[in-house]
This record gives structure tokens, sequence and C-alpha cells, in this order.
């Protein structure tokens, strides 16, 4: 079990890893003390988390209490890190005997611009996805040169209840990051853009939007389990003058495939970009 957190940022990403941590009671929600930028957002966010998490508004003096914990996430947009610097006092001398562990979600921001805003930190890199939320995720990390052994074992015991984990190079957490962490959006597209066919086929709107989730979900498990190669799984399906090739033809003259490889090659652009 983690024995204390502070998170820095509690919006969509942050909740989505602390959440079911503290449902599974990975974590005390007592051990938690997280804080927001502004005062508005506080009850906000409270009312999402246990009442026993501390929330705090960046600008209240007791928000120094998340950065005493010895795991810190980092969980603020990119482009808010600058704002943040301004706020933080890199001489204050760190209290415990060892280094804080600071974990970073903030897509395309490198352990090299995480050691100016935080010298005085171990650092961490981490893509976790939104499928956390249901402990179906998958979190690719990178970790700086000065994490010690129980610092990684910290970092474990936050993403491997909710997340299957992967050890990557820093250079392909852009990448990594277009497919999987904004891959759920991509997927939920599809889905809804399924389940509107169906509808204009004659289906009931209910009734087509869990066929198309259904779909998605056993095509993903078929996929998975039976170790299919996608191409194997959409010829397996594909008889000869059938329906899915007529479907498939459609979906190749409408741009489909390309379409998805540009979305994937433009987030990792965008990533790096943020950086
Ligand atoms: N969403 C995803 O699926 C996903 C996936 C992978 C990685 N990420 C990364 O996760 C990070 C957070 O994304 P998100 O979607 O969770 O963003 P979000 O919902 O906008 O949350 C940002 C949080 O940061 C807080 N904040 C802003 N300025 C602050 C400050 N100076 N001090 C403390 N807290 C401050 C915000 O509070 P206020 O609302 O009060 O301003 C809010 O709680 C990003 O860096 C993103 O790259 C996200």
């Amino acid at each position: 079990m983690l024995s204390s957190l502070g998170v820095i940022g509690l919006g969509r990403m942050a909740q989505a890893i602390l959440s079911p941590l503290l449902e599974r009671g990975e974590i005390e929600p007592e051990q938690v003390f997280g804080v927001v930028g502004r005062k508005t957002s506080v009850q906000v966010v409270k009312k999402q988390l246990p009442p026993e998490v501390r929330v705090f508004s960046s600008d209240d003096p007791d928000s120094a209490t998340v950065w005493e914990a010895p795991v810190q996430l980092l969980a603020i947009k990119p482009q808010q890190l600058k704002a943040l610097d301004r706020t933080l006092n890199k001489n204050k001398p760190v209290l415990s005997t060892s280094r804080p562990l600071l974990i970073s979600l903030l897509a395309g921001v490198t352990l090299q611009r995480l050691k100016q805003s935080f010298p005085k930190h171990s650092l961490v890199r981490a893509v976790p996805n939104t499928p956390a939320l249901v402990g179906a995720g998958i979190t690719g990390l990178s970790l700086g040169e000065e994490i010690t052994t129980d610092q990684q074992l910290s970092v474990e015991k936050l993403f491997n209840p909710i997340s299957e984990v992967l050890d990557l190079p820093e250079d392909q957490l852009d990448a990594f990051l277009a497919l999987t962490s904004s891959g759920p959006a991509y997927i939920a597209l599809i889905a809804e853009a399924l389940a509107d066919g169906a509808v204009a086929a004659g289906l009931p709107r209910v009734l087509a939007n869990y066929l198309a989730h259904r779909t998605l979900y056993g095509t993903s498990l078929l996929l998975k389990e039976k170790e299919l190669h996608p191409g194997q799984l959409k010829d397996m399906v594909a008889s000869p003058g059938g329906t899915t090739i007529t479907a498939l033809r459609h979906l190749e003259k409408g741009g489909l495939r390309s379409a998805l490889i540009e979305a994937v090659v433009a987030a990792a652009e965008r990533s790096r970009e943020l950086a």
C-alpha cells in the first residue's frame, strides 16, 4: 500500500488514477493530499472523492503539505507548468533525508525540462490512459537516473493495480501517448459513428449504442486472447461478395485507415510541441 501521496492538479487524469486506487484500498484517503489551481475547484473536486482526501487551492498556504509527501503526482496541463514554476521556491530545502519522488503525467514535457523545475526531486515520466478507471489502463514509464529501488516500488504500487505497465525509452513516449492516451477518444468516436450507422439502418438508439460497444469489446478481447493480427481477423470476417467486404470498400474509399494513421502522427507531433 502507498504510504502518502501528494497530487498536484486533481483533474480528469489524476482522478482516473486516484479513484480506482481508493476504491481498491491501495491507498488510504487520509494519506492523499491534493492541490488544484482555483479556489472554486476545491468543492467540485471534493464532491468527487472520499471526504477524508484533503484538497487545497494553489494559493492556500496549507497546500505546502502536498509538497511534503514522499511521492508526488504532477497532473497539471503542460501549459500550466510555467505558472506553477513561478510559485515554486526551488531553494527551499527538501525536508526529508531522501529526495521526494515526482511522477509527471505532463504530455511532451521531458525529464530534462522537469529537472529545471524540480532539481531536488527524483523524477519519473508516466503516460497513463483513462481505462485506468476500470483497472484496464496501460501506462508507459521512463524513469530518471536518480530513482531508488524504493521509489521504483512506489511507482509500481501506483500504476500496477490499475494498468499494465511498460518501461520505455523516453523518446518513444510521445508516440505511445498518441496511441494509448488519446486512443480512448478515437475509439469512442468510432463507437458513436457505428451506432449512428445502426440507427440510420433502423435500430433503436439504446440498442445501437449497446451493440457498438459490445462489438468493440468482443473484438478487442478476441484479438488479445487468440493473439490475432488485425488483418487476420478482418479476413476471417470478410467473405467473398459479402456484406463486410462491401462495407470495408466504403471505409477505404472514405479514407478511414489513412485518417487514423494521420491522427496518431499529429497527436505525437502535438505532444512534442507541448514540450
Ligand atoms: N486526460 C487524459 O486522458 C490524459 C492522458 C495521459 C496524460 N494526461 C496528462 O495529464 C495531465 C492532466 O490532464 P487532465 O486531462 O487531467 O487535465 P485537467 O482535467 O485540466 O486537470 C488539470 C488540473 O490541474 C489543476 N491546476 C492548474 N494549475 C494548477 C496549479 N498552479 N497548481 C495546482 N494545480 C493546478 C487544475 O485545477 P483548476 O481546474 O482549478 O484549474 C486541474 O485540477 C496533462 O499534463 C496531460 O498531458 C492526460
